[in-house]
């Protein structure tokens, strides 16, 4: 039995002006999924997750997210930008940036949960070690870690990522990931680094102003000598043409 559609993406183009940058995408997001969404600079993977997010609205065509619009099923997304320009000098630790994924528009204060939710995310990325200390005293790969438990201590049930690796070191990568493939939710990943496609991706969805989604994916090619090799990759999906 097929799985529950989690996000419907029917129809959708949208252009910025006149620059039309995505252009009739298509794509079913099934419960469970953890689609890549790869593609060149410029193609128009961060307009995607914008348009998933309700940050941008379609030019045409329609995206339903739980069966809803975009708006309503908003507060079940949890979101880490490409960029975040962090305020170095803010007077804030870590814990209390984990904390503010706890804040609707709604809530004024933290409850004990909220603060008890905080603390698990920070466990499940391993970084309670960190909860006092401040943004600017983190490397990269230890803030996108915070980053992630800001979003998912708003306990979503999907989660959008773009380009999340794009500024830490190779083993901070594989940690990421790691981390990410244990989580039980949906989850959508902007990449430039093949490498993900190799840490329990189901889908690809290839993005240059139009969708491309490659389905099942042969993960068992990809490690000679413990390593992927991106020349196997590209002969996999040479063999698997594109047929659109
Ligand atoms: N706010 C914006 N206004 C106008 N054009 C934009 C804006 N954001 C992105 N673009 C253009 O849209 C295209 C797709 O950009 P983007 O979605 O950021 O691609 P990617 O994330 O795949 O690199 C690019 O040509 C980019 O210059
Ligand atoms: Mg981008």
């Amino acid at each position: 039995m097929k799985k529950p559609i989690v996000i419907n993406v029917e129809n959708v183009s949208f252009s910025y002006g006149s620059h039309e940058v995505l252009k009739d995408l298509n794509l079913k997001v099934y419960e469970g999924d953890y689609i890549a969404v790869i593609g060149p600079n410029g193609g128009g993977k961060t307009t995607f997750t914008k348009l998933l997010l309700g940050l941008l609205t379609p030019t045409s065509g329609e995206i339903k997210i739980f069966g809803k619009e975009v708006i309503e099923a908003r507060q079940q997304i949890g979101y880490l930008p490409q960029y975040i320009n962090f305020n170095m000098d803010m007077p804030v630790n870590v814990f209390d940036i984990v904390l503010q994924g706890r804040l609707t528009p709604k809530k004024l204060f933290y409850s004990h949960e909220d603060k008890q939710i905080a603390h698990t995310q920070l466990e499940k990325m391993r970084i309670s070690h960190l909860k006092n200390r401040k943004i600017k005293e983190l490397s990269g790969g230890q803030r996108q870690r915070v980053l992630l438990a800001r979003a998912l201590a708003k306990q979503p049930k999907i989660l959008i990522l773009d380009e999340p690796t794009a500024s830490i070191d190779p083993e901070g990568q594989k940690d990421i990931y790691d981390l990410l493939k244990a989580l039980p939710l949906t989850k959508i990943i902007v990449s430039h680094d093949i490498q993900v496609l190799f840490e329990g991706v189901t889908r690809v969805a290839h993005i240059n102003k139009t969708l491309y989604l490659h389905e099942d994916i042969d993960t068992s090619i990809h490690r000679k000598d413990g390593h992927f090799c991106e020349m196997e990759l590209l002969d996999y999906i040479k063999s698997h043409t594109c047929s659109s």
